[in-house]
């Protein structure tokens, strides 16, 4: 499973052969870890047009110049038409190349207006930018978009893209909505404390890694799985502080059950839980097809409702769905999941905005791309490798990828963020 040839571009016979043959040079990712997380680094804010955002009063350390910043902020909220994207350029132009080895540049922008077509234009081709530098920026960088009004609403979303935790997040658009004061937690070193969080299919992979970054955030972590996997799962949650809960997700009355085990309430719910069935579709059994969509999207509508409809998610709450890029995307033999994976798409756009009005729970989705786990590991060789390197970064991604996204989403102070699909990708190619 593990990805020799990143291993190999690391040494120097390795760099200069792979150079010569023009393939791929994947950078090591910095992620994060306990000993990187006192020093981010230089962070350099770059203004493009006339901006009235009040980024300075969010304490994220911002720097009027530098020479080798490890983040570049340019806030482009101001740019209203094609003349000041001059001012982009010439922001970004002397700047990009000095950013440090997995280092971050975030792209500020405003939400697009649709009574001033010169202002949208200029808007959206900030999106064009974003996904073309990131595709050429290299050495483990990464670049991303976000629309906001309010820089208060967006500091989790800004604290998550400038750090490490979002070593394989590039390319993406993400939007912020209006700013809710409620949000900030009273230890920001342990955001969750006092949350009760669920994940399904917790027992191994990406679950796992989201059961143990949200119980590093201070979660209280229920870790649901299979009774197959239930020895798994109580070892995860043995080792977490949590509680195991055996149960298969597509059970008709799981909601229920969930609701009954948790009496106290649910402030995370991480709907994990999924499978591959794959055949081309003229050779696909209907049994093929109906297992993947009972448990990757029959079972999160059917548990979603409940909990909600049953008030077990309580007041702040946070769903987070899991997509794909096949779902975005599509995939050859994958038809059963990419339906799926669409459906949870579909899912998040429709009911985010109602679940915030009526309940006051987020519902977003990240969308992994190729990510290091026994679900991959069981591709065949040669179309393993082209997934490993069909994106900006040139290597798979980790479980952890995927959990700190989840995290920032869970996040208290990330009421804003709500109803995006944010792919966890290295900005894949596929579906890009
Ligand atoms: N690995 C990737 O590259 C990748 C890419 C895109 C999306 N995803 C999605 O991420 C999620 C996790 O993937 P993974 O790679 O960690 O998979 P995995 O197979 O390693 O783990 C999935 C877990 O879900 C559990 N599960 C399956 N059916 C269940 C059910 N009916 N009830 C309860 N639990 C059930 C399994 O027992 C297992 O512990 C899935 O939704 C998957 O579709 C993964």
């Amino acid at each position: 499973m593990a990805d020799r040839y990143l291993s190999f571009t690391g040494t120097a016979p390795g760099r200069f052969l792979t150079r010569r043959l023009g393939l791929p040079q994947p950078a090591p990712l910095k992620r994060w870890s306990p000993e990187r997380a006192g020093s981010p680094g230089d962070r350099l804010l770059l203004t493009a047009g006339k901006s009235d955002l009040q980024l300075t009063d969010l304490g994220l350390d911002l720097t009027a110049s530098s020479e080798k910043p490890a983040a570049l902020l340019l806030d482009a909220t101001g740019v209203r038409d094609v003349e000041t994207l001059a001012e982009v350029h010439a922001a970004l132009h002397p700047a990009v190349r000095s950013v440090a080895e997995s280092g971050r540049v975030v792209v500020l922008g405003a939400p697009l207006d649709p009574t001033d077509h010169h202002q949208a234009a200029a808007q959206q081709a900030l999106e064009g930018l974003t996904r073309s530098l990131g595709k050429e920026i290299g050495r483990g960088r990464t670049v991303n978009l976000v629309r906001l009004t309010d820089a208060r609403a967006a500091e989790s979303t800004l604290r998550f893209l400038l750090s490490p935790k979002s070593a394989y997040v590039s390319g993406q658009v993400i939007e912020v909505g209006a700013y809710d004061e409620s949000g900030a937690p009273a230890d920001p070193d342990r955001p969750l404390t006092g949350r009760t969080a669920l994940i399904t299919g917790g027992a191994r992979g990406i679950g796992e890694a989201v059961a143990e970054t949200l119980a590093r955030d201070g979660a209280r972590v229920v870790v649901l799985d299979v009774p197959q996997a239930e020895q798994d799962a109580r070892r995860v949650a043995d080792r977490l502080g949590g509680i195991a809960l055996a149960l298969d997700i597509t059970a008709p009355d799981a909601g229920e059950r969930i609701a009954a085990a948790l009496p106290d309430g649910l402030d995370v719910l991480i709907h994990n839980a999924g499978i591959t069935r794959d055949r081309l579709l003229v050779n696909m059994p209907a049994e093929r097809w109906s297992s993947v969509l009972d448990v990757n999207l029959a079972s999160v509508l059917r548990t979603t409702d409940a909990l909600l409809e049953s008030g077990t998610l309580r007041q702040g709450g946070r769903i987070v769905a899991t997509a794909s890029i096949a779902g975005l995307a599509g995939n050859a033999g994958q038809t059963n999941y990419g339906a799926s994976k669409a459906g949870i798409v579909g899912l998040v756009r429709s009911l985010a905005p109602r679940a915030l009005a009526e309940h006051g729970v987020t519902l977003n989705a990240v969308a992994p791309g190729f990510i290091e786990t026994k679900m991959t590991a069981a591709i065949p060789l040669f179309i393993r490798e082209a997934g490993r390197r069909m994106n900006s970064l040139a290597q798979g991604g980790l479980p952890i990828d995927v959990a700190e996204t989840t995290a920032w989403l869970a996040h208290p102070a990330s009421g804003a963020v709500n109803g995006q699909v944010v792919r966890v990708c290295g900005q894949s190619l596929l579906g890009a």
